[in-house]
């Protein structure tokens, strides 16, 4: 091949990562999207041409990538604390006191002060300047490995500037940008799918896609905070280290500040939450960090957090909005729940337009009437809660709000137990009811059919093709392709999830039932009990209620449960479908606990499946799956032409396992 194309290539990749940097991390384009789109047109038609030409750290290689089964963990050489809180200046003022004793300095001392990003904390690992691995806190000594995700984040440069072939490791913040947010939110809502309670858990839902594909439409950013360290690069403060950053091409957040004491830290604390609502992306407080990296040293950590840093947390925001109805939602059990209306306010970094209001009772307590303006916010990081009402606000045409005696989804009776706070609607047939039904069974933690969410429930209700959960089994794909935007892949799918939750273990089939009181520790304690759906349907209550753990409220409910036919109809038509209904044999419990927590490597080619089938089989059994090999690492399976993590094992005197041993181990 022509050396010019090799150049031109290299060229290309130079240029695009330049304009990469410009827009995500400057925010300051120089050339025009048309333009840049051309740029990388011809990269990757170049690389279609030449695939030798195709490196790791390509742009081109930020989209896309094979969905993978699951992650790996990384351990983390340098562990990754979190923060101490603080709630008020005061507790800032004692931090300063406890760092001045500590270094035993009279004067101010050298602050840094940042913004406290909401987002998800990482690490990211540089090797002669390019970005080879990234990994979340988890414990905070072992992560997730999401490089395939991470590389989706424009913002996160796949190679050092100018040239440099240094090794780091960089940690900061991967956030989404509220504008991201509102977008998502509402395009899930569109979906039928739950919307993210706030950015962070929207940045730790993206992150943790399997799909890189996924990931990459979520539009992440990220800010630097933390080079790991940093002194065996010379650096003597937390404030050049992040200047090394910035010129190595990370973004930095522009709202960074030296400060000069605790006083000017406290203004600035003052100063940011100010500024808050302006921002375009969600902060939750500040961090304030001791800037010379020896005196870091000196006060070194608790067992969880720095004694060099603080977060000071901002008060949860609160705001007035009107409460223009309250509407009631009738759950899964039949529960009515009212929920507050609001005239659409920003809140948080969102905008806020329902509340649950819980039940009448509460409703009662607080005197909240239709038409108040009331006082809104969100605690902590769940949905908005409906603080009190503005009695001062009030001009008299404000209604009071009492529960409807006839089910709203229905039209039947309600009914309120003695010395019970909730109003139900206890007709079996109740739309709403079956509704909320299917959705929980199809849930992530009942039968966990992907696909199924409350869009699809609700079209395949409509369409009458589902009633009870035992229809789903009789689905065909062409009933599928008769609803609404539903392409031929994703019915396949779709019937695919629901063929292969048949084989879920029997303890989340109980749950999946919706037997009211038993969710999913509770059908655990039954199934290991009741080792088939024979055996647990004609249990009476007194057997049920001598089980340790299972009271007699929870015995009446499952005994009652199985009394009503239409209930004792569709668990024998699941059954009859092939759905699985017996516990595991205890046998098969053992073989799982040699795998349980025991850590494994995979090296060389398998004969028998992929390793990333071979790695989620483990996992599916509860142990885990590293990328490299340490003295921690339990097993190294090895397989054809393995790498070095062979001769690693072998140093390190890790046990070693050929194919056929490693299937003997899990019992296949
Ligand atoms: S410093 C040992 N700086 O807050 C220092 N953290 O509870 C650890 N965070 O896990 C982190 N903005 O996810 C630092 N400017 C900032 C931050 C920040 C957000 C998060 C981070 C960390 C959590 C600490």
């Amino acid at each position: 091949m022509d050396d010019s194309i090799r150049d031109r290539v290299e060229d290309l990749r130079r240029q695009i990562n330049y304009h990469d940097y410009r827009y995500y991390v400057l925010d300051d384009p120089v050339i025009t999207d048309y333009e840049y789109d051309q740029l990388m047109r011809e990269l990757k038609e170049l690389e279609e041409k030449y695939p030798e030409l195709v490196t790791d750290d390509s742009p081109t290689q930020r989209v896309g990538g094979r969905p993978r089964t699951g992650f790996s963990t990384v351990e983390h050489p340098v562990r990754m604390f979190s923060l101490e809180n603080s709630y008020s200046v005061e507790e800032l003022r004692s931090f300063d006191g406890r760092v001045r004793r500590a270094l035993g300095v009279s004067g101010p001392v050298q602050y840094v002060a940042e913004p406290k990003i909401d987002g998800l904390a990482v690490s990211l690992r540089y090797e002669q300047g390019r970005f080879v691995q990234g990994a979340t806190r988890g414990d905070g000594l072992v992560g997730e490995d999401i490089t395939a995700n991470l590389k989706t984040i424009r913002s996160i440069p796949l190679r050092l500037a100018s040239g440099s072939d240094a090794n780091l490791t960089v940690r900061g913040e991967v956030y989404v940008p509220l504008e991201e947010f509102q977008k998502l939110n509402a395009e899930r809502e569109e979906r039928g799918e739950k919307p993210f309670a706030n950015p962070r858990n929207a940045a730790a839902g993206s992150l943790r896609q399997l799909d890189p594909r996924v990931t990459a439409s979520r539009r992440l950013s990220f800010f630097a905070y933390t080079l790991v360290d940093a002194e065996n690069l010379g650096i003597e403060l937390h404030s050049e280290a992040l200047e090394f950053l910035k010129d190595a091409g990370f973004p930095v957040n522009q709202h960074t500040r030296s400060c000069q004491g605790i006083d000017e830290a406290v203004e600035y604390c003052t100063h940011l939450q100010s500024i808050r609502n302006e921002l375009p992306y969600d902060i939750d407080g500040a961090v304030i960090k001791v800037d010379s990296l020896t005196s870091q040293s000196q006060l070194s950590y608790t067992a969880k957090s720095p004694r060099w840093a603080i977060a000071f947390k901002f008060a949860p925001e609160q705001v007035k909005t009107r409460l223009e109805r309250i509407d009631v939602q009738v759950g899964r059990t039949g529960v009515l729940t009212p929920l507050a209306i609001l005239e659409p306010v920003r809140l948080a970094g969102s905008v806020v337009s329902r509340a649950s209001l819980h039940n009448e009772d509460v409703i009662r307590q607080k005197d909240i009437r239709i038409g108040d303006i009331v006082v809104v916010r969100k605690a902590g990081d769940v949905i908005p809660e409906v603080v009190r009402p503005v009695v001062e606000e009030r001009d008299g045409t404000e209604t009071e709000f009492s529960m409807p005696d006839k089910c709203p989804a229905c039209n039947e009776p309600v009914f309120r137990s003695v010395g019970e706070v909730a109003v139900r609607c206890q007709n079996a047939k109740c739309p709403a009811q079956i509704r909320e039904r299917l959705i929980h069974f199809a849930s992530r933690d009942a039968m966990n059919i992907e696909g199924l969410g409350p869009a699809i429930v609700g079209q395949l209700l409509e369409s009458n093709l589902v009633e009870s959960p035992a229809d789903l089994y009789e689905l065909t794909i062409s009933d599928v392709l008769g609803l609404d935007r539903m392409r031929e892949k994703s019915a396949h799918n779709l019937i695919r999830a629901i063929e292969n939750s048949k084989t879920v273990p029997f303890s989340r089939v109980v749950y999946a039932l919706g037997i009211r009181h038993v969710g999913s520790r509770v059908a655990e304690i039954l199934t290991e009990h009741f080792a088939d759906l024979d055996s647990l349907m004609v249990a009476d209550q007194g057997a049920l209620a001598k089980i340790d753990d299972i009271g007699p409220k929870i015995a009446e409910s499952v005994w009652s449960f199985f009394q009503v036919e239409s209930n004792r109809d569709t668990v024998l038509r699941l059954r009859d479908a092939g759905v699985n209904m017996r516990s595991e044999p205890e046998e098969k419990r053992e073989e799982r606990e040699g795998v349980a927590n025991k850590s494994f490597v995979f090296t060389g080619a398998l004969e028998r499946m992929t390793r990333d089938e071979a790695a989620a089989l483990v996992r599916s059994l509860g142990g885990r799956t590293t990328s490299s090999v340490s003295s921690s690492t339990d097993y190294v399976v090895v397989g054809k032409d393995p790498g070095s993590k062979y001769q690693k094992a072998v140093q390190l005197g890790v046990k070693i396992l050929n194919e056929q041993e490693f299937l003997d181990l899990i019992g296949i």
